[in-house]
């Protein structure tokens, strides 16, 4: 296994251990929360935890925690989440993120929302002094507003583009109908205020700034694992 590979194995071995009998766990999206979601099947197969209910952020999380034999639930039946364990495209010191690279950037922010402890795996290529620095901020818009958005957001001054999908042709389409763009404006002085106009944009439905959600990162290192936790609550 590459140390990356070992990072995010780390990190996610960590985070599960936040998880007790009983509980509704969010169950995120990308390589590292898929640890996390393997390691939590692991501990029901021992019987070290029981009765948990999964909710996923994606079709990739359901098809994973199907596959580890996590039952799953819904946010109707069970609108408050104990523990959400997500992974994340970069973070700064202060545990604010950009999400998205996966594309489930939408179901991921409602999950979290919705949770009263939200933990971040990831390795530690994804820290950053600055977000934006080298990592643009996926959008979520609806696919009728695709050209007036691109527009405003180049006016904002982001170099900014429509995702197109591998191994299909044409852009990628989410799990919820609708198109990512990825919207580049370099390292951000004030992400809360971007985060407002972009919000403010008819047809942008979800932005990948993931702004005073996260309560505490572990992140997996070459050699160890770190731990981070926000000063603030939420
Ligand atoms: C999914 O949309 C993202 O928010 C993911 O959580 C992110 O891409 C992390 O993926 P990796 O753990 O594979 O880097």
């Amino acid at each position: 296994m590459s140390w990356v590979e070992e990072a995010k194995r780390r990190a996610a071995e960590e985070a599960v251990k936040h998880v007790e009998d009983g509980q509704i766990i969010g169950l995120g999206s990308g390589s590292t929360a898929a640890y996390a979601i393997r390691l939590l099947g692991e501990r029901l197969r021992r019987g070290e935890l029981r009765n948990i209910y999964g909710i996923p952020t994606s079709l990739q999380a359901a098809y994973e925690a199907i596959e580890a034999s996590i039952p799953l639930t819904t946010l109707e039946e069970h609108p408050t989440v104990d523990v959400a364990i997500d992974g994340a495209d970069q973070l700064d010191a202060r545990l604010n993120l950009i999400k998205g690279g996966g594309a489930a950037l939408l179901r991921e922010k409602i999950v979290a929302s919705c949770s009263r402890l939200y933990i971040i795996v990831a390795d530690e290529r994804k820290l950053a002094r600055r977000l934006g620095e080298g990592c643009p901020i996926p959008l979520e818009v609806h696919p009728m507003a695709v050209k007036p958005v691109l527009r405003r957001l180049e006016e904002l001054g982001a170099r900014a583009s429509i995702r197109m999908a591998r191994g299909k042709v044409g852009p990628v389409v989410t799990d919820n109908g609708n198109l990512i763009i990825d919207a580049d404006f370099g390292p951000l002085e004030d992400p809360e205020k971007l985060d407002r106009r972009l919000k403010a944009m008819p047809g942008i439905l979800e932005t990948g700034l993931f702004l005073g959600y996260a309560d505490l990162a572990y992140i997996g290192t070459k050699t160890g694992l770190r731990k981070l936790e926000a000063s603030r609550g939420r």
